[in-house]
């Protein structure tokens, strides 16, 4: 079975600004609940609700990858700006709030410009003012698209050849490694062969640690997890009983990743779409993988997209790792 929680594109990169969704929230949601067990795409997380949610995970004392990877940026920022060097056009797939990429920004010399790439046009252009504030002589040229499909950089944008692509947040830990080769390839055509790609990967670790950042103590995580079904009923009038579903993470070995699932509790029904769903007691609905890579399955997935690690930069509990990935020569 082809595992789609990562999403998949369809088509092959085009250029311009703008990129319409190629699928809808409604059809992913009614395909992804086709499916035994059940998924629904963790990319659907981020709605207004989600984005407030995520944020307070980041804050959590158990979740420890944001901060961890802030941390590396600011230590090794100047190791860092001096591997990509100066006139770097910095393209950021998913910006969200753009806050990590100050980090980085500050470092670099004479950065050529700035191209975030985010699904809601209205959260970039709020999440951007202080970035502008703070690096007045910066171009910046936003592009509204969801990453997961194909996008371009705007025609006209000096500066891509020798393009970056800053990718933190340990965001290549939700795709399914075969979903993240896809990925990884696609930023790679973006690239030319004096490119690079500045990637957060969050690292195999103690599992109880693991554990303990996605069942925080708090039930931040449960709450964003039930959120999903909460967008499906705000924006779907999807018929649905969010308290009949627990959240659940569990840290699956064999394959390296944290399992997120919204359980059933007795027997239910979601119906969306014109469709009825049913549910058993304990039937799960898996929400999110988040792979968690050591130094060779990283490895693996970058050479499979045609780049190779050149450099990386670690904690010192080596937890989380910013690594830098070169186009693959020969
Ligand atoms: C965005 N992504 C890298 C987060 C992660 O850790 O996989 C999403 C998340 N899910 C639960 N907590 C955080």
């Amino acid at each position: 079975m082809r595992n789609d929680l990562g999403g998949h594109p369809a088509t092959e990169p085009d250029s311009g600004h703008v990129a319409e969704p190629v699928r809808s929230f409604l059809q992913d949601v009614v395909d992804g609940l086709a499916l035994s067990p059940a998924q629904l795409s963790p990319k659907y997380f981020y709605d207004e609700a989600g984005s407030r949610l995520f944020d307070h995970i980041c804050e959590l004392p158990e979740y420890y990858p944001t901060r961890t990877e802030m941390s590396i940026l600011e230590r090794s920022g100047p190791a860092i700006a001096a591997r990509l060097g100066r006139d770097t056009l910095v393209i950021e797939p998913g910006s969200g709030s753009s806050t990590k990429v100050g980090l980085l920004l500050e470092h670099l010399e004479a950065p050529a410009g700035y191209v975030p790439v985010e699904i809601s046009g209205e959260h970039m252009h709020t999440s951007l003012a202080p970035l502008r504030e703070r690096f007045r002589q910066l171009p910046i040229h936003p592009v509204c698209a969801d990453f997961t499909e194909p996008f371009g950089v705007p025609a006209g944008v000096p500066g891509h050849s020798g393009a970056v692509i800053f990718f933190p947040g340990s965001t290549i830990g939700n795709f399914p490694p075969d979903d993240a080769v896809h990925l990884l390839g696609r930023f790679r055509r973006l690239l030319d062969e004096h490119g690079g790609l500045l990637l957060g990967v969050d690292r195999r670790k103690d599992p109880e640690v693991l554990k303990a950042a996605y069942n925080d103590a708090a039930g931040v995580t449960a709450e964003f997890n039930l959120n999903l079904l909460r967008r499906m009923q705000r924006e779907l009038d999807a018929v649905l009983d969010p308290d009949g579903f627990r959240h659940r993470a569990v840290w699956n070995d064999t394959e390296s990743r944290i399992e997120m699932h919204l359980v059933s509790q007795g027997r239910q029904s979601i119906t969306v779409g014109g469709r009825e769903f049913r549910f058993h007691d304990g039937d799960p609905i898996v929400t999110e993988y988040s792979y968690k890579y050591s130094d060779n399955g990283i490895r693996d997935v970058a050479a499979r997209a045609g780049f190779e690690i050149t450099d990386g930069w670690t904690d010192e509990r080596c937890w989380f790792s910013v690594l830098y990935l070169t186009p693959a020569t020969g």
